[in-house]
């Protein structure tokens, strides 16, 4: 029976280096099926099954996991270890797991197992591709992790954009508002002030949870709800709200036209909808740069309209608003201002549409 061993050293503190460890792998984790619970009496489930229990947890130390045989094995299982140690200039991570082979097969068979699923997703991870759609990810589409709770948190660069959108939506209290991919929420602050209800969804569960703390006296108040979904398939029924909004999402949704149809399956008859458009301006600008600009579609005016049209809304007009106006008054840092200048090509462009 064999060993793996993977091993890093980062520059972080071991007791760092471990809370960033641990909450990132419960959420790899949980992105492949498995369910680990943390903490020194923490276990780990595959669905119904439990698949581990936690034997040691010390916070900049490590932790052990003595995961269990698989079901048409008998005998012991195996032992996972994560140890950290401090060394110059952070934390080597070492993860061991111990007595791993015995029910792959023979020895050539541990070998095709350790190459198909052990070292080819690591050299596959570090590809161009794959690099570029995690790094795509983490940052926009499907934003998880620290640095993103922290940007989305209180999205300064976005600030411009929500305001040309409540503007535009000019709330009241009779509102119930619908924001689709609502990222940590900031939008739905804003536009809360007005005394409106609202719901919002998004597909990537920390975002999902950083809205909700972001507004947790609107949620426990029962004017704001925020669930996990796709903009593809809303969880609501027909008919429900008197406006929607969607902003920094549209050039990454594979369905535009289907994400859109289903913001008006929602909306009530006279129902508003504006939405952030995707601008080709921007492509490689510092507001879409490189990995994410070439995973982004950008539309102009003329494809922007047709995408609302071919939803079925029956009103339908692209505008352009110069943001740097919003930009100044929304405290954007000077250096930046200049970005959200309209003089080249006219403004950033917003998606009105009605349902009739
Ligand atoms: C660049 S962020 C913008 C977040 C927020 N609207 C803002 O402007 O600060 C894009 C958001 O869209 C969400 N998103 C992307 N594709 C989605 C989809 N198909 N369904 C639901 N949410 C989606 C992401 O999870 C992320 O929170």
């Amino acid at each position: 029976m064999a060993d793996i061993q993977v091993s890093i050293v980062l520059a972080l503190a071991p007791k760092k280096a471990f809370d960033v460890l641990v909450e990132e792998l419960r959420m790899g984790l949980a992105r492949l099926g498995l369910s680990l619970e943390p903490g020194p009496k923490g276990r780990m489930t595959e669905g119904p099954h439990l698949v581990g229990r936690v034997r040691d947890w010390t916070r900049g130390k490590g932790l052990s996991l003595a995961w269990s045989a698989p079901p048409w094995e008998s005998g012991q299982g195996t032992t996972v270890e994560l140890r950290l140690r401090a060394v110059k200039g952070g934390t080597r991570v070492t993860l061991t797991h111990r007595g791993w082979g015995k029910a792959v097969g023979g020895k050539a068979e541990l070998a095709g197992w350790f190459a198909s699923d052990v070292l080819a997703p690591v050299l596959a991870a570090a590809a161009p591709t794959a690099l570029g759609d995690w790094v795509t990810d983490r940052r926009a589409r499907r934003p998880t992790g620290a640095a993103a709770r922290k940007t989305y948190g209180d999205p300064i660069f976005h600030y411009p954009n929500f305001a040309v959108i409540l503007e535009e939506l000019a709330l009241t209290k009779d509102d119930y508002l619908l924001e689709v991919a609502c990222g940590g929420g900031a939008l739905l602050k804003r536009a809360l002030k007005s005394g409106c209800r609202a719901a919002a969804i998004d597909f990537s569960p920390d975002m999902v949870r950083l809205a909700q703390e972001q507004n947790r006296d609107a949620v426990a108040a029962g004017r704001l709800e925020v669930r996990e979904a796709d903009a593809g398939s809303l969880p609501f029924t027909d008919a429900t709200f008197t406006c929607a909004a969607m902003t920094g999402v549209l050039g990454f949704l594979p369905d535009p036209v289907r994400a859109l149809a289903e913001i008006r399956r929602v909306l009530k008859p006279g129902g508003r909808f504006v939405g952030l458009g995707a601008d080709p301006e921007l492509k490689g600008t510092p507001a879409a740069p490189e990995p994410i600009a070439s995973r982004l579609r950008f539309y102009d005016s003329d494809e922007l309209g047709a995408l609302a049209r071919k939803a079925g809304f029956e009103e339908v007009k692209v505008i352009r608003r110069d943001l740097e106006p919003y930009a100044r008054k929304a405290g954007v840092p000077a250096y930046a201002l200049a970005l959200f200048s309209g003089e080249k090509g006219g403004g950033a462009r917003f998606l009105l549409a009605r349902k009739g």
